[in-house]
């Protein structure tokens, strides 16, 4: 199975969640598909190699919640580490901490202090570009570090929302618009 067929038919709708309004896109389906799972991990993966194969990014970020599930394998398949970027009092150390507004609601991030050395390319990886906000907050919160966004790889990117024009400059690489 190729990653265009498992975002296809391995992606759920579900109107009105968490909020009237909102179609809540369900990834589960796919996560719990060895075939489906391992063709969008290796898409995405793709975004942190030159067109040689090789890897030009020397670690993955990923936003709590969903961002986790799929940045830990990218990380492993680039053979990079993984900085975890988390919603505000979960990280027991020093950290950076920034506020942004989400599609739906409010929220803070935070990452470690000492999570991304001065210099370190970083790939971010999360399932959505909705609105762009959360995007815009851990790019900001690598740069406290000292890191280099290199880009952003995303599952779905929600082309009804301004999620490429938050990014700005940022190379985004979307496995598929919807
Ligand atoms: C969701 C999603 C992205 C973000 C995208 O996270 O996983 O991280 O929203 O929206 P934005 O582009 O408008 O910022 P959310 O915190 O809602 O849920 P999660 O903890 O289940 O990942």
């Amino acid at each position: 199975m190729d990653a265009a067929t498992a975002l296809r038919e391995l992606v759920l709708d579900v109107p009105d969640h968490p909020e009237p309004g909102i179609v809540f896109k369900d990834i589960t389906p796919l996560l719990a598909h060895p075939e489906g799972f391992a063709a969008v991990v290796e898409a995405l993966a793709a975004a942190g190699r030159d067109e040689a194969g090789a890897v030009v990014v020397d670690a993955v970020v990923g936003m709590e919640a969903r961002g986790f599930i799929l940045a830990a394998p990218v990380a492993l398949a680039l053979g990079v580490g993984l900085v975890p970027v988390r919603k505000v009092g979960r990280l027991p150390r020093e950290t950076h901490e920034i506020s942004y507004a989400l599609e739906y609601g409010e929220a803070t991030l935070e990452i470690h202090r000492d999570g991304v050395a001065p210099g370190q390319r970083v790939l971010l990886v999360d399932d959505v570009l909705a609105t762009g906000g959360t995007v815009a907050a851990t790019r900001e919160l690598v740069e406290r570090c000292g890191g280099v966004v290199t880009g952003l790889a995303v599952l779905m990117e929600l082309g009804f929302l301004p999620g490429r024009e938050t990014a700005g400059d940022l190379t985004v690489t979307a496995l598929t618009t919807v």
